[in-house]
């Protein structure tokens, strides 16, 4: 995973080299650190744990020089120490590397038997030792390091820096994104343009195998078959937004309390004023016998609750799957498949090795992402930007609901275009959304309290059926993710058929239960578990609640919503009450331990 960054300047680097990490930050938070070459030499600064603890240290020991790289790091090989934080260094050559070298054993073996010794556990150092081993055979830094990257396998995106060579960097990916950025007189890299919007908006995407060799004024790209290549250098939106909490404690926070906000955006995007739906006319459902949609985590269960909306409301075969195991099953696919592919950051690996699966199958590739430059927006056929505005917090929120709400709005496009009646008030009843997630975030102050009770436990079971299944999977996600508490979500009638027998009066229940058409049936589950001394935490609407609130625990209260609509609105409470309870343990909201925000690595 982590991010990478590089600057050949006419200004201090180091600072600039901490504001572009800033932005890749949501790439891992595991250490950091930086290496500029100044006056011919080559130094470097490295910290354990967040950013802020290298810019910590860069006050007491700075680091002077106009060229450098700097990192980011989501531990992969080697635990998070310094010693195994980047920049690596071998004699005069820096390198900073995201992604896995699959034969650094064996290069590592090789290195050893001349001689060559190691000082830490990760793949990387393996990069840098080679490209000074051949240094010492006489190699000059460019060819050095053209030679290692042809002995690397796997996916990497690196950049290099030599002792000695202040107007030299060398930037080179495969199968991890890199961006080259241009400025006036100076030069740029970074894993997403994102990380550079202060520096420039002037961009060169790098494609896979290109190997690329930098100054302050010049760029050279190589494909992979080392042939001169001349990549577009584009200029994109700039996405320097200023990005703060608003007065919220958290990002997380801010970016629920959002999502109304959000959600109007996202719809405004694909539904216009008279209440018709406004999508790219290359989406045409009525050529397509076979939807799949493949994402992973959060992005996942939007999708799983897509396919209860495509199944029901527009009779689509749809096909689910999370990206790591969907790229490797190898699936059969006939020419009547849509592809779609849901990622927030529009980065994580295994969608996009998944999408290029899909690609290599002539299939047409459609992407909802948030991030319009990621690599996944790049490589679709048809991109839906989600406009969900950027989310900061590791933990996906309002992505997660603008997501919903713009799959609802292609399955009713494809139940329109299909011939098929749309159900009751859809569209029209989407307008309402926005406000029914504004009624239902006021639910905060009873789920603070409820949150309390649960920041003791030490097991919590979500429970959820149809559509809301999903929910209970997605409310057991947030809650491990954030609270570090053991959480599962069940389907409610599946909980008979083993994990019933986790139940006892120390494992809080949360039932997602809107009064719906299956809103019998989950009580009954519901019964099931109080029967057996289990505390349950009722989410509900008022008529549900006058129902079946007698027994349970807790009932929080949500408004009424139509059927279709109600995942997205349960969204909300499930995200309350993982904050809340991390809140309540005190954990990490908004960098929780061993996580990134961008999975970039399989
Ligand atoms: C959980 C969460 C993750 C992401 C997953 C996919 O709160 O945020 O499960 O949903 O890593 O990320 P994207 O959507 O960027 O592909």
């Amino acid at each position: 995973m982590c991010g990478i960054v590089g600057v050949l300047g006419n200004h201090e680097a180091a600072p600039i080299l901490v504001e572009a990490l800033k932005r890749l930050e949501y790439r891992g938070y595991d250490s950091a650190g930086i290496a500029t070459v100044n006056s011919g030499t080559l130094d470097r600064r490295r910290a354990v744990g967040k950013l802020v603890n290298l810019s910590d240290l860069l006050v007491h020991e700075p680091l002077p020089g106009k060229s450098g790289i700097g990192h980011t790091r989501w531990a992969t090989h080697g635990a998070p120490t310094i010693g195994n934080a980047h920049p690596h260094r071998a004699g005069g050559v820096a390198v900073v590397h995201n992604g896995i070298i699959e034969n650094f054993k064996d290069l590592r073996g090789a290195l050893n038997e001349k001689g060559i010794t190691f000082q830490t556990d990760t793949d990387t150092e393996t990069v840098a030792l080679l490209c000074e081993a051949l240094i010492a055979d006489g190699r000059a830094p460019i060819e050095a390091a053209r030679e290692t990257v042809g002995r690397l396998e796997g996916a990497f995106a690196l950049a290099f820096l030599f002792e000695g060579e202040e107007d030299l960097m060398i930037a080179t990916r495969k199968g991890s994104p890199l961006a080259i950025g241009h400025g006036d007189g100076e030069m740029f890299v970074g894993s997403d343009a994102i990380a550079l919007a202060p520096f420039t908006d002037q961009i060169t995407y790098l494609e896979e195998g290109d190997f690329a060799v930098l100054t302050r004024n010049s760029v050279e790209i190589w494909d992979q078959r080392g042939a001169i290549a001349n990549r577009e250098k584009r200029q994109i939106q700039l996405v320097n937004a200023r990005i703060d909490k608003d007065g919220h404690k958290h990002f997380m926070a801010k970016e629920i309390a959002e999502q109304p906000v959000a959600i109007d955006r996202a719809l405004k995007a694909y539904l216009g004023d008279d209440g018709q739906l406004a999508l790219p006319a290359e989406l045409d459902f009525t050529k397509i016998e076979r939807l799949t949609m493949v994402a992973c985590g959060t992005a996942f269960y939007a999708c799983m609750v897509a396919k209860y909306w495509f199944e029901q409301i527009a009779r689509m075969p749809v096909e689910v799957d999370v990206a790591s195991e969907f790229r490797y099953r190898e699936p059969p696919v006939s020419d009547k498949t849509l592809a779609l592919f849901v990622s927030q950051s529009g980065e994580t690996a295994d969608t996009l090795a998944a999408l290029r699966y899909m690609d290599g199958k002539a299939q047409q590739i459609v992407g909802l992402v948030n991030v319009p430059e990621s690599s996944i927006a790049r490589e679709s056929d048809v991109v839906l930007p989600l406009h969900a505005g950027p989310e900061i917090s590791v933990a996906s929120t309002k992505a997660f609901t603008c997501q919903l709400s713009i799959l609802l709005l292609l399955a009713l496009r494809a139940a329109e275009q299909r011939g098929l009646p749309l159900p009751d008030d859809m569209p029209a009843d989407l307008r309402a959304l926005p406000g029914l997630i504004h009624q239902s975030l006021a639910g905060e102050t009873q789920i603070t309290a409820s949150a309390r009770g649960l920041a003791k436990a030490q097991d919590i079971i979500f429970l959820g059926r149809g559509q809301l299944y999903p929910l209970a999977l997605e409310g057991a996600l947030k809650l491990k993710e954030l609270s570090y508490i053991h959480a599962e979500g069940y389907a409610s009638g599946e909980l008979k058929h083993g994990p019933i027998a986790l139940i006892d009066e120390k494992v809080p229940v949360v039932v997602l239960a809107p009064r719906d058409a299956l809103f019998d049936k989950t009580v009954s589950n519901m019964q099931e578990v109080m029967a057996r001394g289990g505390k349950v935490i009722l989410v509900t609407d008022a008529e549900g609640a006058r129902i079946a609130g007698d027994g349970t625990h807790e009932v929080i209260v949500m408004p009424q919503v139509p059927d279709t609509l109600a995942p997205i609105l349960y969204a909300v409470p499930a995200q309350q009450i993982a904050y809340y309870t991390a809140i309540a343990k005190g954990t990490d909201v908004d960098q929780p331990r061993n996580l990134a925000k961008s999975v970039t690595v399989e």
